[in-house]
């Protein structure tokens, strides 16, 4: 994984938003959010990461059949990050692309690669979750400017045996109520032009208390459907990797799921929102200090913009 050296603190928004310290704590849980330096896009924080999780998986370059890149911040309109980060690595002809599913990128990227590798299509993957938020906020726009920070996390993903590895994968979409959490401008429909391309430009619309609601729900429900898949039970999983949108929604979702609050990954005061990189990021850490074991279950959820909802279960 990695997080930009720059920290944003809740004190330092204050000075240029209308809010407080104490608001974002107690409201999500964030206390400071990493923050990139500019000239720094979205694919120079994904190649910090995955060079962590090539260098770990003991891996050449040469090794790798594919690279995805998670993200809803390219660095460009044109082409993928995943392009970028391919040149980046130096890597030979292989596929390179990105998937835009929001904060449940990682749980597609994760579906994509793993079936991928189950078909027999690619031996090694290089999947990444990567996001640039701080650069584009509408800091007047107080409700989403204090939740998102920037980071990227990575795994590398490769056949294994015996029951290991990703035992199932669950995504889920209501594109029908994509304008609870949406950022109209800058896209096809329409365009920046000379008029919009104002403080207003980045503004993302978003229902907080209703996709607070539905992110709780849809938690419960997918993270249920996986079990299901693999006939397990809330009591078969050793750790809960949930999206770090909000500390009370993952604790919401963490109570009704039945999952002792010491199973469950909470990264969020030191990272805010990271979208499709908040997963990999949090696994990431768990690894390292480590609350991973062998054979260990390990649930992953998510939920946010499109709607989308993802999960998955893997066997470590
Ligand atoms: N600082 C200070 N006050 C604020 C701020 C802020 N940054 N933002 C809102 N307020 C005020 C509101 O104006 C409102 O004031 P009022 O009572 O005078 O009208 C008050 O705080 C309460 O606002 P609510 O929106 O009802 O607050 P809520 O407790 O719902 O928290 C929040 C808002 C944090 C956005 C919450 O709804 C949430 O986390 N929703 C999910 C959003 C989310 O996770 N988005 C990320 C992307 S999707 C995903 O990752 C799942």
């Amino acid at each position: 994984m990695y997080l930009p050296e720059t920290v944003l603190t809740n004190k330092d928004i204050e000075a240029f938003c209308d809010t407080t310290d104490e608001w974002i704590r107690q409201r999500t849980g964030i206390e400071e959010r990493h923050k990139v330096t500019p000239g720094e896009g979205t694919s120079d924080l994904a190649l910090r990461a995955s060079r962590m999780a090539i260098k770990n998986a003991g891996i050449a370059l040469d090794d790798l059949d594919a690279v995805i890149c998670c993200t809803v911040s390219p660095d460009q309109i044109l082409p993928a990050s995943a392009n970028l980060l391919h040149g980046k690595l130096g890597l030979r002809d292989i596929a390179s692309f990105d998937i835009n599913a929001a904060c449940s990128g990682f749980m597609a990227g994760l579906m994509t690669g793993n079936a991928l590798i189950k078909s027999g299509v690619y031996k090694t993957i290089l999947l990444v979750g990567a996001e640039i938020q701080t650069n584009r906020m509408t800091w007047k726009n107080r409700d989403t400017a204090v939740l998102f920070g920037d980071g990227a996390g990575a795994v590398i993903l490769q056949a294994s045996e015996n029951g290991y590895g990703v035992l199932t994968t669950h995504l889920g979409s209501d594109g029908s109520n994509y304008e609870v959490l949406h950022l109209p401008l800058g896209g096809s429909r329409e365009p920046f032009t000379k008029e919009n391309l104002d403080e207003d430009a980045y503004t993302i619309y978003m229902k907080g208390p209703e996709l607070f609601k539905r992110a709780v729900i849809k938690f419960v429900e997918v993270s249920q459907e996986a079990l299901d898949a693999v006939g397990l039970t809330m009591d078969d999983i050793d750790l809960f990797v949930p999206h770090q949108a909000n500390a009370r929604i993952i604790e919401a979702a963490g109570q009704r799921m039945g999952i002792a609050p010491e199973k469950v990954v909470m990264n969020i005061q030191k990272t805010g929102n990271t979208t499709a990189a908040s997963i990999p990021i949090a696994l990431h850490e768990a690894v390292q200090e480590g609350r991973v074991k062998e054979g260990d279950h390990i649930l992953m959820a998510s939920f946010g913009a499109g709607l989308t909802w993802g999960a998955a279960i893997v066997r470590w």
